[in-house]
């Protein structure tokens, strides 16, 4: 029987509604506060570059109280390696970025950048940090993520959230192929309760990380009851 599996809660959009004021409401260190009991196991955060939601007064306040594992999602910068080995949350994400995305839109290209990746990798974990890479589900990604000394890799489900046709077994040989390699396998983005439970019936798959649906659906049912729905989906699915 598959193991356990841990829902970390993105909730870079709460600061995206409190920035379109500009004061300081919704405060994302309150509703993670206030998100404890729902069924969430982690907090994700996004410090962008731009900053457009997540700041580092938000990122400072959340890895300092730790209620929770945070995962920190970060560009692959001098200036993001330098808050991550400060602020010393559970985990780093890295993730591509480009500012004119709307989104994280692929995976990293680990082939082709495993000269940077490799001592950022070596940095963070010297710092006590896990480092996860944000991929999409490709054989030679996963190879050369372990090759770099990776300690997770996070499959990009958004191609699959868009129903390109095959994705789900392109993933679920990723999941595979990503534990043989010795690395932990998490996966996420564009995951919804309707698409959620052919993922997290992958045996191989310890944690999804999902925000934006269940922000969405806060405006509907409220944000502890969309969290507490997506757990149950999520252990259902493993059954
Ligand atoms: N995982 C990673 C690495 C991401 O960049 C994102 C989006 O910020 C997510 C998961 C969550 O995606 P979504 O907001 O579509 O649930």
């Amino acid at each position: 029987m598959p193991g356990k599996i841990r829902l970390g809660v993105n909730i870079d959009h709460v600061a995206t509604l409190r920035n379109a004021r500009g004061g300081n409401h919704p405060d994302p260190l309150s509703v993670a506060k206030a998100l404890i009991g729902t069924g969430m196991d982690g907090i994700t955060i996004h410090l962008r570059e731009d900053r457009r939601h997540i700041r580092d007064a938000d990122a400072e306040a959340i890895c300092a109280w730790a209620g929770k594992p945070v995962n920190f999602e970060m560009a692959i910068t001098s200036e993001m390696l330098a808050i991550a080995t400060r602020l010393k949350p559970h985990g780093a994400c890295i993730v591509p970025e480009r500012r004119a995305e709307i989104t994280t839109e692929g995976g990293l290209d680990v082939v082709n950048t495993r000269h940077l990746l490799r001592p950022a990798i070596a940095q963070l974990q010297h710092a006590g940090i896990r480092v996860s890479l944000f991929v999409d589900p490709d054989p030679a990604q996963l190879e050369a993520s372990a090759e770099i000394g990776a300690d997770v890799v996070e499959l990009h489900t958004g191609a699959y959230a868009n129903g390109r046709p095959g994705e789900l077994a392109r993933l679920t040989n990723a999941a595979t192929l990503t534990t043989r390699l010795g690395l932990e396998c998490h996966a996420g983005h564009g995951l919804t309760f309707a698409n959620v439970q052919p993922i997290a019936a992958l045996p191989e798959v310890t944690e999804l990380n999902i925000g934006h649906y269940l922000l969405g659906e806060a405006l509907l049912i409220g944000l502890p009851t969309a969290i507490s729905e997506m757990k149950r989906l999520m252990i259902e699915a493993r059954l």
